[in-house]
């Protein structure tokens, strides 16, 4: 394996973290020699010394977002942390039309992956009888644009659908091939992916006036600064009043007063307030 310098570690580290907020500490070289080192035989790259030059000053951003499907984790399934979603389909939702009468309600998965999380919403509120009504636009976003065109696929595999209840299967999926499902393409087209790095204020404050944020799973892998930041470019796109989830094992408890935590059944909930 090409060897990976102590020096070179560092500027790689602090690119990725500069531009992704993904922080990768001293202790974890390993991390970048075990996603990077293919990608440089692939592309046939000599050094790791050449491979930083070519992120940081090649104007063709193509290499960029190799860089960042390789460096993240995508790990999503179906239904993953339902009771968080239980509460946002059968409380949120309902409690923000009766008290705004909106005409559309706007959702956001802010790190959505391959897209599991927002197509398990789109389809939870239209078999929840309280939400089957209710419009809604459900923006999903990423940083890979990898993830996202395997999203706008939606073609699953057994370790993606294995929480999902039979109803939902019957009803929403087809098989596609002998390992594979589809989702129908009427859940399919409640679902608008955007790329979006959620450390680019621009772009995420491009975003505005959301009733519900998602951003589970995602902030473990910033450090304080980074996260503090991905939190506050949410914080502003959502209106007065929205709610933020992060993950179930996930706090900002020491990260930012900005939010008012509110307390349903056992999940935590993020108020704008
Ligand atoms: C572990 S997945 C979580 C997916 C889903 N939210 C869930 O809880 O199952 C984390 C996702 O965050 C994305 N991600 C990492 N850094 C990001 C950033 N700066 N901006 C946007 N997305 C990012 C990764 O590409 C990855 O798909």
């Amino acid at each position: 394996m090409m060897a990976l310098k102590d020096e070179t570690f560092k500027d790689l580290r602090d690119f990725i973290y500069d531009t992704t907020g993904i922080y990768i500490p001293d202790t974890k070289k390993y991390f970048i020699e075990n996603r990077l080192s293919k990608r440089l035989e692939e592309k046939k790259i000599g050094s790791y010394e050449d491979y930083f030059y070519l992120l940081k000053y090649n104007t063709d951003k193509t290499e960029l977002k190799v860089l960042y499907d390789k460096i993240t984790t995508n790990e999503t399934f179906f239904f993953r942390e339902v009771q968080q979603l239980e509460v946002l389909v059968q409380q949120l939702v309902p409690k923000i039309k009766e008290e705004r009468k909106l005409q559309t309600m706007k959702l956001w998965s802010a790190a959505c992956s391959t897209g599991e999380e927002p197509y398990t919403i789109a389809m939870m509120l239209m078999e929840n009888p309280k939400t089957c009504s209710v419009k809604f636009e459900m923006l999903a976003s990423d940083i890979s644009d990898v993830v996202l065109e395997r999203a706008q696929n939606a073609s699953y595999g057994q370790y993606a659908l294995r929480n999902i209840p039979e109803q939902y299967m019957k009803r929403y999926f087809k098989q596609s091939t002998a390992t594979n499902y589809t989702l129908n393409n009427d859940v399919k087209a409640k679902v608008k992916f955007v790329q979006i790095n959620l450390i680019d204020d621009k772009k995420v404050r491009g975003f505005r006036e959301m009733d519900i944020i998602l951003c589970r799973n995602v902030l473990i892998y910033f450090d304080k600064k980074a996260k503090l930041k991905a939190v506050t470019n949410l914080y502003e796109s959502l209106r007065a009043g929205g709610y933020l989830f992060i993950g179930m094992a996930e706090s900002l408890h020491d990260i930012t007063r900005l939010f008012r935590p509110q307390i349903i059944g056992k999940t935590v909930v993020y108020q704008k307030a």
